[in-house]
């Protein structure tokens, strides 16, 4: 592994992945769309069938499978939220870097698609509060945050490159 990214959904994970791949000619790897290349199904269907128990169990078993994997891992939004999750990220030993994003600007982001069973639903408040409530276990993760709010994916992907 050469680096990993968490943070909120809509934070820019996985299109900050795909940029850090080409600059960095590494392979990318994004944990939900590993989960539903696995469980031939997407986010939705999952929570729809087995609830986030469920969803959280298998992101788990996939997180542990892939923490092998040379390149750049897109994280999910609730991944660092389980201690053992939070473990494997922490013993890859490759910088883990917090995309952040303020709640307005994240609201935006995920009305522009309905793929979040867990943020879809939610207000600028509803995703300020849960913001604050998952910082301490982003904050328990990550070595460098980055504020995304402002900056074009090109230039916030210079910035984590500074850090490698
Ligand atoms: C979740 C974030 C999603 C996905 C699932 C749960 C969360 O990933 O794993 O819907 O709890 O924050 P993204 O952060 O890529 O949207």
């Amino acid at each position: 592994m050469k680096l990993i990214l968490i943070g909120f959904m809509g934070s820019g994970k996985t299109t900050i992945s795909q940029f850090l791949g080409q600059q960095l000619a590494e392979p990318v790897l994004d944990l939900d769309r590993e989960i539903e290349r696995q469980q031939q199904q997407t986010i939705p269907q999952i929570f729809a069938q087995s609830g986030e128990k469920g969803f959280r169990q298998i992101e788990h078993d996939v997180l542990q499978q892939s923490i092998g994997f040379s390149g750049i891992l897109a994280t999910g939004g609730g991944t660092p939220l389980r201690a053992d999750n939070l473990q494997l990220l922490r013993q890859a030993g490759v910088p883990v870097i917090l995309l952040v994003a303020s709640p307005a600007e994240t609201y935006r982001r995920l009305q522009q698609q309905d793929n979040r069973p867990l943020g879809n639903k939610l207000d600028v408040a509803g995703i300020r509060q849960l913001q604050r409530d998952r910082q301490p276990f982003y904050d328990r993760c990550a070595d460098v945050s980055i504020m995304t709010d402002d900056r074009t994916p090109a230039e916030i992907t210079q910035e984590i490159i500074k850090y490698l």
